[in-house]
């Protein structure tokens, strides 16, 4: 399997490809692979001629320092768990200068609001952050199609405006979450907890299941308390938001409406571990 750590090998192998006409598709990670990140790759290699998995932790996407240094990076276990999946794809983890030279710093996008609500409330310029490398990536790898996951659905709708800002070629697919038996989202951060904390942290599924069978007959207000009260009954667990918002605006909605498509967010620090998890619910 190709890895290339410089962004002129990437330049070269791109041009190459786009001259034979065949389609690229980019699946953007932080690493630490899991099956949801596989899932991601599996769809990329069915729709694309070639699949370029990128492995960069952003720097500029974490407004917490201590969460940026414990984030887990093992990119030769990485590189084992992908590379028997296809030939056709191609990886690359560049060092934090080859992306930003000498200035570590996200630029500033208009995203219309979307970057504002629930995430953007608790982690100030990360989606600043997130378009920053993301564009990146797409001047560089110009893919047909890029894959996203479901479980960061916020981040979907702000890399589409980012598509929409500055006007690349890329059709966004996003891909649904992949969970753990006990429907706990997968997600790079469980593996900083507890065997005993994952197993409890399936009470957050949960409660997305049971807002989803109760939404449109009952208050919003009573039954979101009732879902942060299951999961705060845990010392270990502290809810930092739980919304039903506008599918599309993202903006909180306080009751039900038939015109609406609604969907849940939620956002739980268990151990100081930060999991987030989301649900369509119509
Ligand atoms: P990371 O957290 O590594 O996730 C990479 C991609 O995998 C994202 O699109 C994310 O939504 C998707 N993903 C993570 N867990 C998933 C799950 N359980 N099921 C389905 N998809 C899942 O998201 C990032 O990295 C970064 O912000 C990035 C886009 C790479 C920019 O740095």
């Amino acid at each position: 399997m190709i890895i290339c750590s410089l962004k002129s090998e990437v330049g070269n192998h791109i041009n190459n490809d786009l001259l034979l006409g065949k389609t690229i598709g980019l699946v953007p990670t932080m690493g630490s692979l899991h099956n949801g990140h596989l899932s991601l790759i599996e769809s990329a290699v069915k729709m694309c001629d070639k699949v370029w998995v990128s492995i960069f932790v952003n720097p500029t996407q974490f407004n917490n320092k201590s969460d940026l240094k414990k984030y887990p990076y093992d990119l030769k276990k990485d590189i084992e768990l992908i590379k028997n999946i296809s030939e056709k794809i191609y990886v690359f983890a560049p060092k934090t200068k080859e992306m930003y030279e000498d200035e570590i710093k996200h630029k500033n996008y208009d995203f219309q609001g979307v970057d504002s609500e629930l995430e953007g409330k608790y982690r100030k310029n990360h989606f600043n952050g997130v378009g920053t490398i993301v564009s990146k990536l797409f001047f560089l790898f110009k893919p047909t199609k890029a894959f996203f996951g479901e479980k960061d659905f916020q981040q979907t709708q702000v890399i589409q405006k980012l598509i929409e800002i500055e006007n690349h070629k890329t059709q966004l697919v996003i891909c649904p979450t992949v969970r753990e038996k006990n429907g706990l989202a997968m997600s790079s951060r469980n593996s900083l907890l507890s065997d005993e904390l994952k197993e409890k942290a399936s009470i957050i599924y949960e409660t997305l299941l049971h807002l989803k069978s109760n939404f449109k007959t009952q208050e919003f207000n009573a039954l979101i308390n009732e879902c942060v009260n299951k999961i705060d009954s845990n010392n270990c667990f502290k809810t930092e938001y739980f919304e039903i918002v506008n599918s599309i605006s993202l903006k909180k909605l306080n009751s039900f409406s038939e015109k609406n498509s609604h969907r849940a967010f939620v956002s739980v620090l268990v151990d100081n571990v930060r999991l987030i998890d989301n649900i369509l619910l119509n």
